[in-house]
C-alpha cells in the first residue's frame, strides 16, 4: 500500500515501489477552438495539483516553444477541426514541432489526448500528428494516446487515470476519482449547470429574421437563464442538446419492427427510457460514421455491408456515409432480428450543438439570444434537416424548454481595454457574436471605434438585425458598417470585396491597434477573408507576402486576430 504519489518536498517524487525518481512537474498544453479541450485541460491541471504534482497550464500559443527542451512531463490536449486542421491557438506550436528547427526531446515524457468527431475523415488528426512527431523527436510516451469522439468525458477520465498512474510510476491501488463530476471545481461559474448537467431553459421568443421570399431561414431565439446562475461573456457559445425529428425515429422503428415502448437503459447510471424517447433525445441517428458501420457489420451477416467495410473499399465507404442517416442504413442492409437494445448500444450519444451567443448578459440579464441558420437540403432522394436548427424552426414555441449549457470561448473575446478599436467581419449568422459585442460596448459606454462588415444574399430579405445596427450607427456605438449583398447585383460582392475597397482605412485601423474578428463559414468565407487581410497588409504596408503573413501571425499571437468559424 501507499504507493500512490507520496508527498515529497522538492521537485522530485520517489516512487516507493520502484525507487526511481519522477519529476513532479507536469506541463499541460492545450489547443482548443470551441473550448472543450481547454475545459478538460483545466480539470487535468486541477487533478494533477490535487495529487501533489506541480502543474502548469497554457494554451499552446502562449507557451514559449523553445522551452519545450526543459520540460520533463508533457500532456497535450488538442482538438481537430475542419479537414484535419489544428485549432488556431495550436498552430504556431504545431508548426514549430513539425519544422526543421524542432529540437531533439530525449528527456521528455509525454501523452496526448485528442478530441475529434468520428464522422469526419481526419478524425483526431492533430492529436495523432503531435503524438507521432513527439516520438520522432525522441520523446517517450508515458501513456498511450487516447482519441476521443464527441462524447469524450469517459475516455478522457480513463486517459487521465492512466497518465497519473504512469506519472507516479506506481500501481494505483485506489480508484482515482472520475474527471467530470462536480467538485473538480475549476470552472469559474458557481452555477451547478454544465455540459454534463444542462439547464432547461425556457424559450421566450422564436422568430424568423428573414423576409418572405428569402432562400434562407434564420431563427432569432431568446432563452431564459433565470434561476440558473449561468454566466457568460460576449464571444461565448451556448451548447444545446437537441431532439431528433419524431417522424424520422418512427420510420426507423417501423422498418426494424421494434416496439417503441421497449425499455432502454440510456446511461451508466442505469436510467431508462422508452425506445422511442431514447432515439429522440439520447442518441445520434442522423449521422453515420465509419466506426458505427464497422460495429453494425458485426450485427449482421449481410454480405454487402461486409464488403463495404473491407479495407479495399475505403473510398466507397466514405461515399456511402456522406449525407446518409440511420434510416438509410437499416433500409439498405439487412438487420432483421437485431434487437433494439443491441442496435442502440452501438450508437453515439446525442452530441450538443454549439451556437455563438448573440446577446450580452449585461444588456439582457437572465437571457441568452441565439441566431440560428436552419439547415435543409436534399440528399440520396430524401429531404434532410439539421437536427437542432429544424427543431428550433419547426417544433419549439415560447414556453417550451431546451437543455443548454454555457461553453466559454477564450479565443473570441472583446479587448480588455474598451478604447481598443475592433473590426468585425461576420456575414450571415456570423454576425451573431457581434450583436453581443455591440450590446456590451453600448452597456459599458466604451469609446473604442467599431467597424462591422456584414454580408448576405439579399438586402431586402436577409439583412439580419438591420434596424439594430442602424440604431448603433446613430448612437456611435457602431462607427462604421460596410455591407455586401451577394445576389442583388449581376456580379457577386462579398465582405472581402468591401474590405479591399476600404483597404487604406482598414490598414490604418490595424496600425492603430485594432483587433480583427472573423465569425462564420470556415471553408470559404474565413479562408478568403484571411487571404484578403494578407493582401491589404501587403498592399498598404508596402511589404512582401511573407512579411504580411508574419504581420498577421504577430496579430494572432497578440490576440488581435481572433476567429470563431464553423
Ligand atoms: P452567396 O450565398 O451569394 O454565395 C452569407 O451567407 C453570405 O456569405 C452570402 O451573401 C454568401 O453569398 C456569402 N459568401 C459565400 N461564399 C463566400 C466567401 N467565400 N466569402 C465571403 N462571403 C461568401
Amino acid at each position: 500500500a501507499g504507493t500512490i504519489l507520496p508527498q515529497v518536498a522538492g521537485s522530485e517524487l520517489v516512487s516507493q515501489q520502484t525507487g526511481s525518481t519522477v519529476s513532479k512537474e507536469v506541463t499541460v498544453l492545450f489547443g482548443s477552438q470551441t473550448g472543450n479541450a481547454q475545459g478538460l485541460a483545466e480539470k487535468v491541471k486541477a487533478t494533477l495539483q490535487e495529487r501533489g504534482f506541480q502543474a502548469t497550464l497554457a494554451p499552446m500559443n502562449e507557451f514559449k516553444a523553445n522551452s519545450i527542451k526543459k520540460v520533463h512531463n508533457l500532456l497535450i490536449l488538442v482538438s481537430t477541426h475542419g479537414e484535419g486542421d489544428p485549432p488556431d491557438n495550436a498552430l504556431s506550436f504545431y508548426e514549430f514541432l513539425h519544422g526543421r528547427r524542432a529540437p531533439q526531446l530525449k528527456d521528455l515524457r509525454f501523452s496526448v489526448l485528442s478530441l475529434g468527431d468520428s464522422s469526419y475523415e481526419f478524425f483526431c488528426k492533430t492529436g495523432k500528428d503531435f503524438d507521432k512527431r513527439l516520438e520522432e523527436l525522441g520523446a517517450q510516451r508515458l501513456y498511450p494516446r487516447f482519441d476521443c469522439d464527441l462524447d469524450y468525458d469517459e475516455p478522457a477520465a480513463e486517459w487521465l487515470e492512466g497518465v497519473l498512474n504512469s506519472l507516479s510510476e506506481a500501481k494505483a491501488e485506489e480508484a482515482f476519482s472520475p474527471l467530470v463530476p462536480v467538485g473538480a471545481g475549476v470552472a469559474a461559474e458557481q452555477s451547478v449547470y454544465s455540459r454534463t448537467n444542462p439547464f432547461k431553459a425556457e424559450i421566450l421568443e422564436n422568430i424568423n429574421l428573414n423576409g418572405r421570399g428569402s432562400n434562407k431561414e434564420t431563427r432569432h431565439l431568446e432563452l431564459s437563464l433565470e434561476g440558473s446562475n449561468l454566466e457568460f461573456e460576449p464571444g461565448d457559445s451556448l451548447g444545446i442538446y437537441p431532439e431528433n425529428e419524431p417522424e424520422l425515429v418512427d420510420l426507423i422503428i417501423q422498418k426494424m419492427n421494434w416496439n417503441p415502448d421497449e425499455t432502454i437503459t440510456v446511461n451508466k447510471q442505469g436510467e431508462t427510457r422508452s425506445l422511442r424517447e431514447s432515439l429522440i433525445s439520447y442518441y445520434e441517428v442522423t449521422v453515420l460514421t465509419k466506426p458505427l458501420l464497422q460495429k453494425a457489420a458485426e450485427l449482421t451477416s449481410d454480405e454487402q455491408l461486409q464488403q463495404l467495410i473491407s479495407p479495399e473499399k475505403e473510398e466507397e465507404l466514405r461515399a456511402y456515409i456522406e449525407g446518409r442517416d440511420l434510416l438509410d442504413l437499416v433500409q439498405d442492409f439487412n438487420f432483421a432480428e437485431v434487437p433494439a437494445s443491441t442496435f442502440v448500444s452501438i450508437l453515439r450519444k446525442m452530441p450538443a450543438r454549439l451556437y455563438s451567443i448573440s446577446s450580452s448578459l449585461r444588456a439582457n440579464p437572465d437571457e441568452v439570444h441565439l441566431t440560428i441558420g436552419t439547415v435543409r437540403y436534399d440528399a440520396h432522394g430524401r429531404s434532410r434537416k439539421g437536427v437542432c436548427s429544424i427543431q428550433c424552426a419547426e417544433r419549439l414555441q415560447p414556453g417550451d424548454y431546451l437543455p443548454v449549457y454555457i461553453q466559454r470561448n477564450q479565443n473570441f473575446k472583446l479587448p480588455a481595454n474598451p478604447d481598443t478599436p475592433i473590426i468585425m467581419i461576420g456575414p450571415g449568422t456570423g454576425a451573431a457574436p457581434f450583436r453581443a459585442f455591440l450590446q456590451e460596448r453600448e452597456e459599458l459606454a466604451a469609446q473604442g471605434k467599431t467597424w462591422l462588415f456584414f454580408g448576405d444574399q439579399h438586402f431586402v430579405t436577409d439583412f439580419l438585425y438591420q434596424t439594430e445596427w442602424q440604431q448603433w450607427l446613430k448612437k456611435d456605438v457602431l462607427t462604421r458598417m460596410d455591407v455586401a449583398f451577394s445576389r442583388d447585383t449581376e456580379e457577386k460582392v462579398y465582405v472581402q470585396h468591401r474590405m479591399l475597397e476600404n483597404s487604406k482605412d482598414l490598414y490604418q485601423w490595424l496600425e492603430e491597434g485594432a483587433v480583427v474578428y472573423i465569425c462564420g463559414d470556415e471553408k470559404n468565407m474565413a479562408h478568403d477573408v484571411h487571404e484578403t487581410l494578407i493582401r491589404i497588409i501587403e498592399q498598404e504596408g508596402g511589404v512582401s507576402r511573407e512579411q504580411a503573413e508574419a504581420y498577421l501571425a504577430g496579430m494572432q499571437q497578440q490576440k488581435r486576430y481572433q476567429r470563431d468559424v464553423y
